[in-house]
């Protein structure tokens, strides 16, 4: 199986909420690897960094404020498909579109407090990954039961 990596965060709505297990628990059940995962807190000059393409929009100042007064949880998620798979268990970006089922769907009604990001693509994902951690960081294991998730062809 060809592992793709993915860049989570668990934004700071999502701690508040007390829902940090219920939401690293959709991504081990559907049989993906947690490769690296740590708490930390953004500054402004990370936030701008991280989401660039953003800064000129009137919601800028906001979703800054929101992203750095609060901890936040960052994971590199590891599986076949990753970045594709876990957008599908995230949902839309606008919660009040998301499906039930979805992370966001089930756990939020608005577009900015609406718990986590996930890269959206596998480019965005290796540059995402990159600025949140060190290879060092990154931990490469097998799970011993591969073969109850994954054919040898897949
Ligand atoms: S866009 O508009 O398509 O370029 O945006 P996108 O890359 O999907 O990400 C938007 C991120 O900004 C957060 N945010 C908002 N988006 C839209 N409208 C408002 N008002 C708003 N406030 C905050 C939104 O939650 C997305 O955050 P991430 O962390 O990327 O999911």
């Amino acid at each position: 199986m060809a592992a793709e990596r993915t860049l989570v965060l668990i934004k700071p709505d999502g701690i508040q909420r007390g829902i940090l297990g219920e939401i690293i628990a959709r991504f081990e059940r559907k049989g993906l690897k947690i490769a690296a995962m740590k708490m930390l807190q953004m500054d402004g000059k990370f936030a701008k960094e991280h989401y660039a393409h953003l800064v000129g929009k009137p919601f800028y100042p906001d979703l800054e404020k929101f992203v750095t007064e609060h901890p936040i949880v960052a994971l590199v998620v590891e599986g076949k498909e990753a970045v594709e798979v876990v957008r599908l268990i995230v949902g839309p970006t606008n919660a009040t579109k998301a499906p039930a089922g979805t992370i966001r769907g089930d756990f939020s009604n608005s577009t900015s407090r609406n718990v986590i990001h996930a890269s959206d693509s596998k480019e965005t994902a290796e540059k995402e990954v990159k600025r949140f951690f060190s290879e060092k960081e990154i931990f490469k294991y097998s799970f011993r039961n591969e073969y109850y998730r994954y054919a040898a062809d897949e």
